[in-house]
């Protein structure tokens, strides 16, 4: 199907920002970048397959990546926002796709990196960034086993399905970039524990490491992403009191969250060939947090 891939790019990202957390000063793009023929987008006739992409990072990586010319395959196990995230992109004009996956199965991950494959031709960019932090994650002592395995399959073994699966298309397509979302909590331990969730994260970044060294020759990158505390769903139903918020900003030498957007950015050069030279990195975009020893205040 034919379509304008320039004003696509300009309905795309203005439905962004409509959605979007207006905390984040920024436009996306200026006018000039809207303006810009197919052949400088970003990610033009590329592939990308991102879970957890009905919300959060995923769904304004699901966005971004659209309006750079990627046709998009959303994957979540929530259908109906996994649902808005495509037809956000679809009512546009630019293309995607949303497959119901469970991250944490192995079946469910073999069907979304087949569903690219099938409805796109090829798949040239995976970002497994489906995660969750569990409400009754805790410290060791007080964490159930079962809070711990299922944070562990889905976060850590959610991972490694996609990577299992999502290679070998990588390959078939000549190559590919992969990132992973790790966070700031597997380079810092916090006093404000939930330990299935830290370790899990733990288990990403090593996981990336001996990946982007074992498919470096084959025109295959893998990085983490690892972002600081961010004003989406995930953090923001813990931080539900003025007192837990500040606790948190105390610590952050940019003393605000960050914005989903920021990290659909940073994906966003992880996945382009602007990054060509990138790989087995931890990618931290974290507001300064890991560079802190004392705050500015
Ligand atoms: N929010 C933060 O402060 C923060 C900080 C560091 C890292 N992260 C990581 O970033 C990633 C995205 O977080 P977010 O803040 O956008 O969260 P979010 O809760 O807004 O979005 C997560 C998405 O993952 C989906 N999901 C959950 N379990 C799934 C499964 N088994 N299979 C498929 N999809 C599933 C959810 O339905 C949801 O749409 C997560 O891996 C998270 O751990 C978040």
């Amino acid at each position: 199907m034919k379509r304008s891939r320039t004003g696509n790019a300009s309905a795309i990202l203005k439905e962004s920002e409509r959605i979007g957390e207006q905390l984040f000063p920024a436009p996306i793009a200026t006018p000039h970048q809207r303006e810009r023929k197919a052949e400088t987008m970003r990610l033009d006739k590329k592939v990308a397959l991102i879970t957890g992409a009905a919300a959060g990072i995923g769904r304004e990586t699901a966005l971004l990546f659209a309006a750079e010319g990627a046709a998009v395959v959303v994957v979540d196990i929530n259908d109906r926002e996994g649902q808005e995230t495509a037809r956000i992109i679809t009512a546009q004009g630019g293309q995607a796709v949303y497959v119901h996956s469970d991250v944490s199965r192995a079946a469910d991950c073999e069907t979304m990196v087949r569903a690219a494959e099938r409805q796109f031709g090829a798949l040239h960019v995976l970002f497994n960034n489906a995660g969750i932090m569990h409400q009754a994650d805790d410290n060791a002592l007080t964490t159930e086993e079962e809070v711990w395995d299922l944070t562990m399959a889905i976060n850590l073994k959610g991972v490694f399905l996609g990577c299992k699966y999502g290679i070998p298309a990588l390959k078939r397509a000549g190559g590919g970039a992969i990132i992973n979302t790790a966070s700031f909590v597997a380079l810092l331990g916090a006093a404000t524990p939930q330990i299935a969730y830290t370790a899990s994260k733990g288990g990403v970044l090593a996981l990336t490491r001996e990946l982007a060294v074992v498919h470096a020759r084959e025109n295959i990158r893998v990085n983490a992403l690892c972002p600081g505390p961010l004003h989406t769903e995930l953090l923001m139903k813990f931080l539900d009191t003025e007192e837990k918020k500040q606790r948190r900003l105390v610590h952050i030498p940019m003393g605000r969250f960050g914005e989903a957007k920021e990290m659909a950015q940073a994906a966003l050069y992880l996945a382009s060939d602007e990054s060509t030279y990138v790989t087995g990195s931890s990618f931290t975009v974290d507001g300064g947090i890991t560079a802190a020893y004392v705050t500015p205040e």
